[in-house]
C-alpha cells in the first residue's frame, strides 16, 4: 500500500459540528498542514480532551478533505468517542496525521471501483470517492447496516444499500448485496473493490474477492494507542506469501492492506 510522508502534530480548531443521526456526528477541523498531505484511507490520531480522560488518543478516518478544513464523521462507541462528538465550535485539539496506509487508486488497472462499507467503516468512502472520480474513475458504493437508521450514505453517490433487517433495500448484508450486484457490475469493465467496515464484514469480503478473483483492498481496525508504531497496541496477524502467519503493526503497514493478506 502506498504510505504517507509529512506527518502533523497541530492543536486544530472546531470550525463546525454536524449531528447525522443519533450517534453519529461530522466533525470538521482546521488543520491545513494535515489536509495537504492526507490521502483516502489515511487516519489521524486525536487527542479528545485536554484531561487524562481519556489518556490515549483515539484514531479516525479522514471522512473528507475540504481545502485546509478535514472532516471527521464520528460514531460515539465509547468516552472518547462521546466526547469527541460533543466537542464545541471554536474548541481546539492535537491532531495527528496523516497516518497510516492509503486505498491504491494508482495506476489505470480498473475502471470502476466498488466501495464496500457497513456502519461506520462507511467513514473513508467520501474522500476516496471524490479522490476516484477526479482520476475519472466510475464509482458505485454498496452501504450496509444493522437497519436503516445505521447507513451513512450521505452525500456519496450510485449508492446501494442493504440491511439486516430490510427496513432499506437490499435485506441482508452487504457481501450477499455485492454477490448478488456482481454480475451487472462487471458490465462495466474492469474492477476493483475497496471497503471498510467491521472487521467480521471485511473476512467475508476479502473471502469473497479472492473467490471472484478481484481485487480488493480493506481497511482494518484494531485498538491503538499510539498511532506511529511505538506502543505495539495494534499488532494483528497477517497472512504470508507461503500460507504463514506474520505479525504487523497495523499503524505503520495499514489501516488499508491488500485484502490478499486477509483472505482465508
Ligand atoms: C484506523 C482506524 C480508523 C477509525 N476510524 C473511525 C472513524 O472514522 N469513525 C469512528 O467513529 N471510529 C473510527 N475508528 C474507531 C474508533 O477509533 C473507536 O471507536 C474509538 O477509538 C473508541 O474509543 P472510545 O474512547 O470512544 O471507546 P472505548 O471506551 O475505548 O471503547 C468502546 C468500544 O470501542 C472499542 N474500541 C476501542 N478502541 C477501538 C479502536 N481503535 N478501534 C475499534 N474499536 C475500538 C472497544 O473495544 C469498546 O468495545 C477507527 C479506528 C481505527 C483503528
Ligand atoms: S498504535 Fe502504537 S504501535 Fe500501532
Amino acid at each position: 500500500m502506498p504510505e504517507t510522508n509529512s506527518i502533523t502534530d497541530t492543536r486544530a480548531t472546531v470550525v463546525e459540528t454536524r449531528r447525522i443521526s443519533h450517534d453519529v456526528t461530522v466533525i470538521t477541523l482546521d488543520c491545513p498542514a494535515i489536509a495537504a498531505s492526507a490521502k483516502p484511507g489515511n487516519f489521524v490520531n486525536i487527542k479528545v480532551s485536554d484531561t487524562t480522560l481519556p489518556l490515549l488518543r483515539r484514531p479516525f478516518s479522514i471522512h473528507n478533505v475540504r481545502g485546509g478544513l478535514i472532516d471527521i464523521m464520528v460514531k460515539a462507541a465509547g468516552r472518547g468517542s462521546a466526547l469527541f462528538c460533543d466537542s464545541t465550535k471554536g474548541s481546539t485539539m492535537m491532531v495527528l496525521g496523516p497516518l497510516g496506509t492509503c486505498f491504491d487508486i494508482s495506476g489505470n488497472k480498473f475502471n470502476t471501483a466498488i466501495l464496500v462499507s457497513g456502519g461506520i467503516g462507511t467513514a473513508p468512502m467520501l474522500f476516496l470517492e471524490k479522490e476516484l472520480k477526479a482520476k475519472g474513475i466510475k464509482v458505485i458504493n454498496l452501504i450496509g447496516g444493522r437497519t436503516k437508521e445505521e447507513l451513512l450514505a450521505q452525500e456519496l453517490s450510485n449508492c446501494r444499500l442493504a440491511t439486516d433487517d430490510g427496513s432499506a433495500g437490499f435485506r441482508g448484508t452487504v457481501v450477499e448485496l455485492l454477490r448478488e450486484e456482481l454480475p451487472a457490475l462487471k458490465q462495466d469493465g474492469a474492477l476493483k473493490v475497496f471497503s471498510c467496515g467491521p472487521n467480521p464484514m471485511l473476512k467475508a469480503v476479502a473471502a469473497f474477492c479472492r473467490e471472484q478473483s478481484l481485487r480488493c483492498d480493506i481497511s482494518l481496525e484494531s485498538v491503538m494507542g499510539c498511532g506511529i508504531g511505538i506502543c505495539y497496541g495494534c499488532s494483528v496477524e497477517v497472512k504470508k506469501p507461503d500460507g504463514g502467519l506474520r505479525t504487523i503493526l497495523l499503524c505503520q503497514e495499514g489501516p488499508v492492506i491488500d485484502a490478499e493478506l486477509l483472505a482465508v
